[in-house]
């Protein structure tokens, strides 16, 4: 008896457990086993290993000695006596490029050179759409840079765009944004007065956390960004951007409301932490603590002659 073709229905059930579960990207047209392909290279080697630890095909010793030469060093290298190996094809990541495929302390590394040349904002985006080292770019829709006016004496940090903010390219844009914006007009702020941000430029596929690779990469251009938009103060939206540009390993509830110090690499200034507008969508009751901070802020930004 063969089995029942799947319905329609079952093939969009499938699709949003797919969904559901955060694979949401379609890379190729074919599924790849990544695990079997990185264990390819070890198996190889072991297999290598095995064949150097054998010992040498007994005719090979019979005619070198028959020579007179010497018996083949065990030490040597016999890639040409060992049988070959069937080593499976690693195929090459055809969408992530040769770069992304870095080692996390190279991508940061480059990441650090590039930034680093970028002598305006402009500048640094430009940098940032081509950057090939955080692999997130090429699941996302579009680079999700910023938002507001540069010129603006706050900066809001936040973690990484969401599917909203892949979609139109600019950070904040669904719920959590439209928090954030009701958030900011009760202490007189909006996007012609506040620049807004984001730690990782890129949305993490199926709204997962950035890694800390993904982070350690990207930290080099907000840290840029911030010495080029040269805030007088920064506020961090929940722990991640808090954790990244505080300095501290304190989690949010513990962090927010206070203030810390921050160096732009020009000056010093003032970071804020505070609780993320996503964070407040689900716990609408810490909403008070969100609103201490922000009148912390208004008070701040007074004191400077905002
Ligand atoms: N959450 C963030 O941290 N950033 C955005 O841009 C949107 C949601």
């Amino acid at each position: 008896m063969t089995p029942d073709a799947p319905d329609s229905r079952d093939l969009l059930s499938f699709l949003d457990f797919h969904v559901a579960a955060g694979v949401d990207a379609v890379l190729d047209e074919t599924p790849h086993d990544r695990f079997a392909e990185s264990e390819a290279p070890r198996r190889a080697a072991r297999a290598e290993a095995a064949s150097l630890d054998a010992p040498p095909p007994r005719a090979e010793t019979e005619t070198e000695t028959a020579r007179g030469g010497p018996p083949p060093r065990q030490d040597a290298p016999r890639h040409q006596d060992a049988p070959r190996q069937e080593v499976p094809r690693q195929e090459a990541p055809s969408t992530y490029g040769r770069s992304a495929a870095a080692a996390p302390g190279e991508a940061a590394g480059d990441a650090r050179e590039l930034a680093a040349t970028a002598a305006s904002l402009e500048e640094l985006e430009a940098l940032l759409a081509r950057f090939e080292s955080c692999a997130l770019r090429f699941t996302a829709k579009n680079l999700v840079f910023a938002d507001g006016n540069p010129q603006a004496r706050v900066m809001f940090v936040g973690e990484a765009p969401g599917a909203d903010e892949d979609r139109v390219g600019k950070p904040f844009m669904g719920r959590s944004g439209q928090l954030l914006d009701r958030m900011m007009a009760a202490v007189g702020l909006d996007r012609t007065n506040a620049y807004v941000g984001n730690v990782v430029p890129w949305r993490p596929p199926g709204n997962r956390n950035p890694t800390p690779q993904e982070l350690a990469t990207c930290k080099p251009f907000i840290e840029r960004q911030i010495a080029l938009a040269d805030p007088d103060i920064l506020v961090c939206l929940g722990g991640v951007a808090t954790q990244a540009l505080a300095g501290t390993k304190d989690g949010i509830l513990k962090s927010r409301g206070r203030w810390f110090p921050y160096r732009t690499g020009r000056r010093e200034i003032r970071l804020l932490a505070t609780l993320h507008p996503a964070y407040l969508l689900r716990q609408p009751l810490q909403k008070r603590l969100a609103w201490r901070d922000f009148r912390a802020l208004r008070a701040a930004l007074d004191e400077g002659g905002a």
